[in-house]
């Protein structure tokens, strides 16, 4: 099988370079192994787009990562519009920032049509197409509507919310019966899969029974592949960073200091604000703990064109400049909040080097700084997770300290506890993590997502894909993918 990965963001960053996002960290190590082509936006934008896609080719580890210029007439109305100023906050139960326009839909369609028409030449007899993500729900039936009978499967990494909530999304109807083109759709918890499903029944009046859904497309399935990570690579990352110079600048800085950390892309669907005033909190009620415990706040910059984000950013500045100014002292800061990226090896490191993670959100889909933070713990002598019950992590990581990010007084406590917490339980929790961790890596959540998009397929398939003939490249000439790679072609 030749496998086709789609996503808005790809990466070609090794683990020494900083990364943006969960997903494409995530995808990178294994899609350079399993040999698939990724393709994804450049992140450039082009007048004339539509008509001549542009891709940029290179290796990929055994495949390949094409990299489109989008049409520059609708890329600020599908990324900022319709994906990060509809879905993103709906996605995220957050219906009140939804800003959006007729035109941000459109542009959304169009750019969804101009992947699919794209992916078109990536196609052979035995491709699957797997598309990730929010920015691509109507992919898939533009694909269909292109006439390719491929197995198409669809995984969102974020949450899927209540059914009241996702109809606040403009056009969501047309949406998720675009949806149902896809063969199997993948959720990160068995919440988000029961709430796209009381939509389908409640909205579209479609039987859901066992999770299959019968639309005009055939058998859609709709099943739960909670993302995993390495977690042997991240803890060798951890061991090996101990020498970096940015983490032996940190350890000599905190003079036997405890560290607590957290590390998000600057969003309101982090917590960010509980977070702060929690540790904030803590201070004023257990004045002791000043000079014991600082925090550290990785927090990078993202979207920062979409007003709410530009917002966050601002109050997030105030609020750690108040929160030191009220606790600081000549020689001590309570919070160092810094708005660059770490490489994934760096990072590494400074989660072993804290003993307390805060990994706090109102709603994540998955959240892998858990389990990164996790699995870079020393096996000796291993820090506490402190996790919010809305990160879909909870699930799994079920011994970490599971906090309601909105009760800012018990996440005060429970950081405190964490702090104080005896060697002996702090090993008993985070081995009961490693060992989900270990059970459920990225390398099988990739497998087993390849596996059952297969077995969907066999089940839905109509017309062998075999029999049917290859369309010839109808957009640009044919070129094999060997000479493509390191090339830029039209
Ligand atoms: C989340 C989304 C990803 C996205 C990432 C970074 O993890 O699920 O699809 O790539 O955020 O966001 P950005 O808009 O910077 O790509």
């Amino acid at each position: 099988m030749n496998l086709v990965v789609v996503s808005n963001r790809v990466s070609r960053a090794s683990a020494n370079e900083p990364m943006t996002g969960g997903l494409a960290a995530a995808l990178l190590p294994v899609v350079e192994k399993s040999g698939a082509i990724w393709v994804g936006s450049s992140g450039r934008v082009r007048d004339g787009a539509q008509k001549e896609p542009f891709a940029e080719i290179e290796a990929l580890g055994a495949g390949a990562l094409a990299m489109l210029d989008l049409p520059a007439a609708h890329y600020g109305g599908y990324y900022e519009g319709f994906a990060n100023s509809a879905l993103w906050p709906a996605l995220h139960s957050r219906t009140d920032l939804i800003c959006t326009s007729h035109d941000d839909y459109q542009s959304y369609r169009e750019v969804n049509s101009f992947f699919a028409r794209a992916l078109l030449r990536f196609r052979k007899p035995d491709t699957a197409f797997w598309i990730q993500d929010y920015h691509f729900l109507a992919l898939g039936a533009e694909l269909r509507a292109l006439g390719v009978t491929h197995p198409l499967g669809f995984f969102l990494h974020t949450p899927w919310p209540a059914r009241d909530i996702f109809g606040g999304v403009p056009h969501h109807r047309e949406l998720v019966e675009a949806m149902l083109a896809y063969d199997l759709i993948g959720f990160q918890t068995e919440g988000d899969r029961d709430n796209f499903l009381s939509y389908v029944d409640g909205d579209l009046g479609l039987d859901t029974t066992g999770g299959v859904v019968m639309s005009r497309y055939g058998v859609s399935r709709c099943a739960v592949f909670p993302i995993g990570i390495d977690p042997a690579k991240f803890a060798a990352h951890a061991a090996k960073a101990a020498s970096h110079p940015d983490v032996s600048r940190l350890r000599r800085s905190l003079n036997g200091e405890k560290l607590a950390i957290g590390v998000d892309r600057v969003d309101y669907s982090k917590g960010l604000v509980n977070r702060l005033d929690a540790f904030d909190r803590m201070l004023t009620r257990q004045p002791q703990l000043k000079r014991s415990v600082s925090l550290l706040q990785i927090a990078t910059l993202s979207r920062g064109t979409i007003e709410a984000y530009g917002d966050l950013q601002n109050q997030l500045a105030k609020l750690v400049s108040d929160i030191n100014g009220r606790h600081g002292e000549v020689d001590w800061t309570p919070i160092r909040y810094l708005n660059k990226g770490f490489s994934q090896t760096v990072l590494a490191g400074l989660y072993r080097t804290a003993q307390v993670g805060l990994v706090t959100p109102l709603h994540d889909g998955m959240n892998l700084v858990a389990k990164e933070y996790v699995a870079a713990q020393n096996p000796v002598d291993p820090g506490v997770l402190v996790l919010s019950k809305y990160a879909g992590a909870a699930n799994e990581l079920d011994t970490a300290l599971l906090v309601n990010p909105h009760d800012v007084d018990g996440m005060a406590r429970t950081i405190a506890t964490a702090l104080s917490m005896p060697l002996l339980e702090r090993r008993m929790r985070w081995e009961a993590m490693m060992a989900k961790l270990r059970a459920g890596t990225i390398q099988d959540w990739f497998a087993d997502f390849v596996e059952a998009l297969q077995q969907a397929h066999v089940v839905n398939d109509k017309t062998p894909v075999e029999t049917l003939p290859v369309e010839p490249a109808v957009l640009w000439p044919v070129q094999s993918l060997g000479a493509g790679v390191g090339s830029r072609f039209h």
